[in-house]
């Protein structure tokens, strides 16, 4: 009986594991797709700014915004097939970005370039708290692959913050 009892802890055991894992996972894809949702809303915020900035530094931020949003975009696709790797679906439209987004919109066409760089930099220095809580959640459900590749998104969004950061000085 006293071997039953270790067989039957055993299951409740590898059960545990089996719904922790599923927990994980599921907190992991949730945590990709709002990421992906805030590089949605960033870059169209980003690509609002280079098509609205204005002032004496009209061109080189016209220009940097623009560099910016190209790389946020590229980021989309690799996010939304993470999600996929691991087995769940991604977004599916612009309503489904709205309702997981935490970037918020600014929809004032005349702001001046500084509130426009202020913002980016805000919302960029979000981007990597939230890449910081995705990463944490692959390391959660052992997937290494976003857990890696994480990094090099955030570098990206640290490089951003620093431009952005020197342009305020
Ligand atoms: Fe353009």
């Amino acid at each position: 009986m006293i071997f039953g009892a270790a067989v039957e802890a055993a299951i409740t055991e590898g059960k545990g594991k089996i719904m922790g894992n599923h927990n994980a996972k599921a907190a992991l894809v949730d945590s990709l797709n709002a990421l992906l949702a805030d590089c949605f809303a960033l870059y169209i915020k980003t690509k609002n700014f280079h098509w609205h900035v204005g002032g004496p530094q009209f061109r080189d931020l016209h220009l940097l915004f623009d560099e910016q949003a190209a790389e946020i975009f590229a980021l989309t696709d690799l996010i939304a097939e993470r999600v996929r790797k691991n087995g769940a679906a991604t977004l599916t439209s612009i309503g489904a970005i709205a309702g997981k987004s935490r970037i918020k919109d600014e929809d004032d066409a005349d702001l001046s370039a500084a509130a426009m760089i202020a913002q980016l930099k805000a919302d960029n220095e979000t981007l990597i708290a939230a890449l910081r809580e995705t990463k944490a959640a692959a390391g959660a459900a052992g997937d290494n692959a976003t857990d890696g590749v994480i990094d090099d998104w955030t570098d990206q969004a640290e490089q951003r913050v620093w431009f952005l950061g020197q342009l305020l000085k």
